[in-house]
């Protein structure tokens, strides 16, 4: 559920009209709504109830401030992949308590960004990487709370590049070296081994991945507590997917993702951390574009958007489907036609929907990508020195730009001219 619906024959953004924010920030640009942001993390956060637990917003997935705060304020952590993520997080006002630090290739001076300012945890994913914690914690006098990654071998049954739980992926150690490497973090001064980290992929549509991936977890938690470690956490990764479209089937609900955590890991008294960000952020926003022409092909038609795959680049990355619906309520029973829908960019790949069924549509109208609030404004470029777009965020009757569109000069003037030129 959203708050993205037509009223009196127009979308509203909870209580405002989309046409109304067009006018005023031009088109493109992406909205947000914060009742559909706090929504979802209270679903996730009501789902593990009566488990001690942190929901640790995947903030990759919509980075903006504006939005951290908002989730911040309902009491969620943060998960950062990045000192930039990182520096972002504490700029919002997160605590660094409530921040956990993922990624395989975490840089020296990053672990002593996040050691200076405060951290939760270190998700460590490689030897390698847990003596370069160890030397830079040492070197500061200071002892980092980490749990390693473990890879369990699990199909995530997603698309390929957004799978990362089986063993021919870059992440985690294998399950099966599990009790060597948490042996070896045992002996190293700066390090102090809280539990275990997993992650299998985004967009998972189905519960029996992570039923397989939580179970094997269940087991190593008892193994390695055996070998005289101290679990006392386990952070299950993100992944759980969203409805793309009104006409498929849902996927599986964070109530029922929860009691899969309970009934997999709730005798094992731990506090778990959970790190959704496409659940969270993904139909909390939409990505608006204008049409700027539409023209006829051999065979076909197209729609020609001001929007293009630098605003937002999931169909031609992933083939991903977006829904796209006018601005204007289209009149019951309208006759629909089949339309390419493009953007302006000079590349073939710039094509954002095939053959969509469409309702008619004018050179002037707004159109509406649904569910592009993840990894839409986060994955986008100024590719064709076109500027990053609006961020909007709605609350309400209110709204406000929370980033805005940089001018011309300012993106040009990014650039510095050697003097020899
Ligand atoms: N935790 C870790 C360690 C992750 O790598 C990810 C996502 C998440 C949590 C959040 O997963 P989510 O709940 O959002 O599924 N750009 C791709 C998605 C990449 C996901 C990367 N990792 C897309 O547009 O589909």
């Amino acid at each position: 559920m959203d708050h993205f619906n037509y009223r009196n024959g127009e979308l509203f953004a909870e209580d405002v009209p989309v046409a109304e924010i067009a006018a005023q920030v031009g088109t493109p640009f992406y909205c947000y709504s914060t009742a559909t942001l706090e929504r979802h993390f209270r679903l996730f956060d009501e789902a593990l109830e009566g488990m001690p637990h942190l929901v640790c917003y995947a903030m990759k997935a919509a980075s903006n401030q504006a939005i951290l705060k908002t989730l911040s304020a309902l009491g969620a952590g943060m998960d950062v992949v990045s000192g930039g993520e990182y520096a972002r997080a504490i700029s919002a006002g997160v605590p660094g308590e409530k921040i956990v630090f993922s990624g395989i290739g975490k840089t020296r001076d990053e672990m002593r960004i996040a050691l200076a300012g405060g951290i939760r945890q270190f998700n460590v994913e490689s030897e390698p990487e847990m003596v370069a914690l160890n030397d830079v914690a040492v070197e500061m006098g200071k002892v980092a709370p980490i749990t390693v990654r473990v890879n369990p071998d699990v199909d995530a049954k997603t698309h390929a590049k957004i799978a990362t739980g089986k063993s021919e992926n870059k992440f985690g150690i294998p399950i099966s070296r599990a009790r060597e490497v948490y042996a070896e973090a045992a002996t190293m001064p700066g390090l102090q081994v809280i539990g275990i980290d997993v992650h299998i992929g985004s967009q998972l549509t189905e519960l029996e991945p992570f039923r397989l991936a939580y179970q094997k977890v269940a087991e190593l938690t008892e193994t390695l507590r055996a070998d005289g470690h101290d679990i006392q956490r386990l952070d299950l990764g993100g992944g759980l997917g969203i409805p793309y479209t009104r006409s498929n089937e849902a996927p599986p609900l964070p109530t029922e993702y929860g009691s899969l955590i309970k009934e997999t890991l709730g005798h094992l008294g731990c506090e778990i951390e959970i790190e959704p960000g496409r659940l969270v952020a993904g139909n909390a926003g939409i990505m608006v574009s204008e049409v700027i022409y539409v023209k006829s092909g051999e065979g076909r038609n197209f729609l020609i958007l001001d929007g293009a795959m630098n605003d937002l680049i999931r169909p031609a990355m992933y083939d991903a489907h977006h829904d796209i619906i006018p601005v204007i309520e289209p009149t019951a029973g309208a006759e629909q036609t089949p339309y390419d829908i493009v953007g302006p960019v000079c590349e073939s790949g710039d094509t954002f929907a095939k053959q969509r069924m469409m309702p008619p549509v004018k050179a002037g109208d707004l159109l509406v990508f649904r569910s592009a609030g993840a990894y839409g404004a986060v994955m986008s470029s100024e590719y064709n020195t076109r500027p990053l777009i609006p961020e909007v965020l709605v609350h309400e009757h209110q709204f406000a730009v929370i980033r805005q569109r940089p001018t011309f000069d300012e993106m040009i003037n990014r650039d510095t001219i050697p003097e020899w030129l």
